[in-house]
C-alpha cells in the first residue's frame, strides 16, 4: 500500500476535495483505495454523502484507529466499490489530546495504516489546517506528499513558508516521504492573477507543478448531494481542465494520469 499525503496549514485550498476526487478516481480505475479524514471536521463524510453517519456517532473512526487501536473496525464502505474510508469526527479532537500525551505519537498513525496495507493498494491521507500531532503524524506516515495550493499572491507565499517547514523537517530526518509537488488550485481564466501566480510557481517549482484546478461551479455544489466530482461533474471543469485553442489543460484527470505514474499504481 502506498500511502500518500495532501497537505497545507490553509484550509480551503481544496485538499478534502482533492483528496475525494483522487481517491474515487483512483478506485474507479480499478485500485482498492483507503481514504482518510484526519479533520474533526469530518467533511469526508459529507463529500461522500455519509454525513448522517457523524450525527448518529458512528463515524469516529479515526478515534477507533488510533486510540482503541482496532483498524478493521474503524474503516467504512463508501457505498462505492473499491472504496473504503475512515471518517473524521468531533471525536478526532479528543484522539488528539489522547496523543498528545503518549511516547512516539508521530508514529502511531503510520504504524495503525500498516496493519491495513495488506487490504488496499493505496491510502489517501486528508488533513485538517494548522500543524497539530495529526499533520505531522500524516507527514510521517506518508510515501509522497503533495501540496495544494490556491492561485493567489498570499496563498503562494504561505505555500512556500509551509514547504520551507517540510524541508528542515525532512533534512531532519524526521520523515522519509517523497516530495510530488504542488497541486495548483482555484484556477481563474478571468483574472490575469492566476496566470501569474502559476507562472511564479512554475518558476520556483519547474515539474514538480501539476497541472492546475479551475474553479467550478458545479464542484462547489457537488458536496450538497454528497456526491464526488466524477458522480455529479465529470464533464466540468474541475475534471476536465479548461479548453484554451482547442486544447484541454489542467483539471483532475490529467493530474490523476501523472499520480497513477510518478507512484507506480
Ligand atoms: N473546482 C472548484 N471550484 C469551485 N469550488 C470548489 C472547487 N473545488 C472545491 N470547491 C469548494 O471549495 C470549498 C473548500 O474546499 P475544500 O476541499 O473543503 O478545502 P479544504 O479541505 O482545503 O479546506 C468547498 O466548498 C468546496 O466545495
Ligand atoms: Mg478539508
Amino acid at each position: 500500500m502506498k500511502t500518500l499525503t495532501f497537505l497545507n496549514q490553509k484550509g480551503g485550498v481544496w485538499k478534502t476535495t482533492t483528496a475525494v476526487t483522487v481517491a474515487h478516481g483512483l478506485a474507479l480505475q480499478g485500485r482498492d483505495v483507503l481514504l482518510v479524514d484526519l479533520d474533526a471536521q469530518g467533511n469526508v463524510a459529507d463529500a461522500l454523502g455519509m454525513g448522517a453517519l457523524k450525527k448518529s456517532g458512528e463515524a469516529d473512526g479515526l478515534y477507533e484507529l488510533l486510540i482503541r487501536e482496532r483498524g478493521l473496525q474503524a474503516v467504512r464502505p463508501s457505498g462505492r466499490p473499491r472504496l473504503d474510508v475512515i471518517l473524521g469526527h468531533k471525536k478526532t479532537l479528543q484522539a488528539k489530546q489522547i496523543l498528545a500525551g503518549m511516547d512516539f505519537r508521530e508514529y502511531l498513525l503510520r504504524n495503525a495504516l500498516a496493519e491495513l496495507a495488506s487490504e488496499y493498494d493505496v491510502c489517501l491521507l486528508d488533513v485538517a489546517p494548522g500543524v497539530d500531532v495529526l499533520q505531522i503524524g500524516a507527514l510521517v506516515a506518508a510515501d509522497f506528499f503533495v501540496i495544494p495550493v490556491a492561485l493567489s499572491h498570499l496563498a503562494v507565499v504561505g505555500a512556500m513558508d509551509a514547504l520551507g517547514t517540510v524541508v528542515s523537517l525532512q533534512k531532519a530526518g524526521a520523515f522519509r516521504g517523497k516530495f510530488l509537488g504542488v497541486l495548483p488550485t482555484h484556477w481563474e481564466r478571468q483574472t490575469n492573477e492566476s496566470d501569474l501566480q502559476l507562472r511564479a510557481m512554475a518558476q520556483q517549482f519547474k515539474r514538480l507543478v501539476w497541472p492546475a484546478i479551475p474553479m467550478d461551479p458545479r464542484a462547489k455544489e457537488a458536496p450538497r448531494w454528497g456526491k464526488t466530482l466524477w458522480e455529479y461533474a465529470p464533464k466540468g471543469r474541475a475534471i476536465r481542465g479548461i479548453r484554451i485553442n482547442d486544447q484541454y489543460h489542467g483539471g483532475y484527470q490529467r493530474g490523476l494520469a501523472r499520480l497513477v505514474q510518478e507512484v507506480g499504481l
